[in-house]
């Protein structure tokens, strides 16, 4: 089984997702890891941004990997910790806006969900990368929670400018993030991650249960 967690920056994706990924005994994939892993490549190779067939074959060139613990490898460096730095943040959307480059991180994401029980998480996922999957679920949040949940994972970076980029990222992000037709919408606003992971279990099992 495939499940799709879709949804913006700071809705809450990756706690949900690795949660409940853990709960059904499911592999987890990050697709923004792999986007965050080609961009730092990039950077460190100083290629342009804005070379999309150059980039492209990057990414042909160096998939990006996992290994169990869900540490992100890109030719063959642990990058887990240096993708989630600001820089990278801001870069990244600049990176994942070429077509090309996302023909080649998609087919990718196919290969590593291919085995099936997988959570997979993006901006994509219910629409593209795994229109068949079975569960879909796009997680929403209001902006000012989504700025506060940054906050709190990066307390080194003032709030307020976390909020810009947090607006930033949307605009830029805009174009692929549109939930599939069937995808079941969750506003975590309120909710606590116990209560999002346990109402996507439910659907899991609902699921399951008709199959
Ligand atoms: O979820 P994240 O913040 O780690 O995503 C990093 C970037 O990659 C973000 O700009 C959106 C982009 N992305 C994408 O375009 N498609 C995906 N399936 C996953 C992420």
């Amino acid at each position: 089984m495939i499940v799709a967690i879709d949804g913006p920056a700071g809705a809450g994706k990756s706690t949900v997702a690795r949660l409940l990924a853990e709960r059904l005994a499911f592999r987890y994939l990050d697709t923004g890891a792999m986007y965050r892993a080609l961009t730092w490549l990039a950077q460190r190779r100083e290629l342009a941004l804005d070379l999309a067939d150059e980039l492209a074959e990057l990414a042909r060139d160096f998939p990006v990997e996992f290994d169990e613990d869900g540490r992100v490898y890109i030719d063959g460096i642990d990058v887990t910790s240096s993708i989630r730095r600001p820089g990278i943040d801001r870069l990244v959307p600049v990176v994942a806006r070429h077509i090309a480059v996302r023909e080649v991180m998609r087919e990718r994401q196919r290969t590593l969900g291919e085995a099936g029980d997988v959570v997979i998480e993006g901006r994509d996922i219910g629409t593209v990368v795994a229109p068949r999957a079975q569960v879909k679920v796009y997680l929403v949040a209001d902006p000012a929670i989504r700025a506060r949940r940054r906050a709190a994972d990066q307390p080194e970076i003032a709030a307020d400018a976390l909020a810009t980029d947090l607006r930033l990222r949307d605009e830029k992000d805009a174009i692929n993030m549109r939930p599939a037709e069937d995808a079941i919408e969750i506003d975590t606003t309120d909710l606590a991650v116990e209560d999002v992971v346990a109402r996507i279990e439910q659907l899991v099992r609902a699921h399951a249960a008709t199959a």
